[in-house]
């Protein structure tokens, strides 16, 4: 797996917890019902970028740190 940089912007989380659904191994929630991202994550890619892209507030960003490409939010 390519190692990513994993942000969730706290201001715009919910704590709807979708991103611990799709990916609980690198997703979780803290006292205030944020997500935080676990280090290391240890879900495949693509379980990371569901996480993402299932949140509703779009609040969670994947960056490859190899390549500087955003994986996710796409344009
Ligand atoms: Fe928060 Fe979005 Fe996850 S609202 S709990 S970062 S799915």
């Amino acid at each position: 797996m390519a190692d990513l940089e994993i942000t969730v912007d706290v201001d715009e989380c919910i704590g709807c917890g979708a991103c611990v659904t799709e990916a609980p191994e690198t997703f979780d929630m803290n006292d205030e019902d944020k997500a935080f991202v676990k280090e290391p994550p240890h879900d495949e890619q693509d379980m990371i970028l569901a996480g993402a892209e299932a949140c509703p507030t779009d609040s969670i960003k994947v960056v490859d740190k190899a390549t500087g490409e955003v994986l996710y939010p796409l344009d």
